[in-house]
């Protein structure tokens, strides 16, 4: 497998993300204001893999910058995590109108930029939040999951990484008892990094 410096780490995922603001891969193209690649820092390691963009995401061209977003800055400041530390993207890059779920077709055609985005980052830990990503981002690694209340705060292990699926914190937001299976998700990322990071494994 090729060995990506921080270089051509730069330089792919530049690659990858214009490719990704032009994209007519899906019809999804003609009611986007702006393609959301993703963002953040690259040194942590921890990737995190929502569904879709919003309305707000939509129009800012940045993932998770809405409600939800804000439950997941607050959910990574109580692990003393900020946004730069880890990167946030979404298994399909352009708003489905109205919000209304990815079809698989979308998720077929878009999914490809996520899997370019893990191979150049190789993010020793990615945290699928929702269904969809969690179901394909498990697939994608040989796991099939039954379903996402039974893969959530489940730590899936291989040899290059560590997969914790996560509710979505859009959903958590309607309801309490999902948000608090999140933040438990968080306590459990949390002593994956200590153990990950902190003590070199
Ligand atoms: N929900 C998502 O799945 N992704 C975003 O970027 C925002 C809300
Ligand atoms: Fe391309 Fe993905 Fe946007 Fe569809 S959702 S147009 S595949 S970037």
């Amino acid at each position: 497998m090729v060995q990506f410096t921080l270089d051509s780490y730069e330089s792919e995922s530049v690659e990858i993300e214009k490719e990704i603001l032009s994209c007519r891969k899906c019809s999804l193209w003609k009611t986007r204001k702006n393609a959301v690649p993703g963002e953040g820092g690259f040194k942590k390691k921890i990737m995190f893999v929502g569904e879709a963009p919003g309305k707000r995401e939509d129009e800012l061209g940045r993932p998770f910058v809405g409600a939800a977003g804000k439950l997941l800055d607050e959910l990574l400041e109580s692990i003393g995590l900020s946004r730069k530390d880890v990167f946030i993207t979404n298994i399909v890059k352009c708003r489905p109108p109205g919000n209304r779920d990815p079809t698989e077709y979308e998720i077929k055609q878009c999914a490809p930029y996520l899997e370019r985005q893990i191979r150049i980052m190789k993010p020793k830990v990615i945290c699928p939040l929702g269904r969809f990503s969690a179901g394909y981002i498990l697939n994608m690694f040989g796991f099939t999951m039954s379903s996402i209340s039974k893969a959530q705060g489940k730590v899936f292990e291989t040899p290059e990484v560590v997969i914790l699926p996560m509710y979505h914190p859009a959903a958590a937001l309607y309801h309490g008892k999902m948000k608090v299976y999140l933040e438990k998700s968080f306590k459990v990322l949390s002593e994956l990094i200590s153990i990950k990071f902190e003590k070199g494994r």
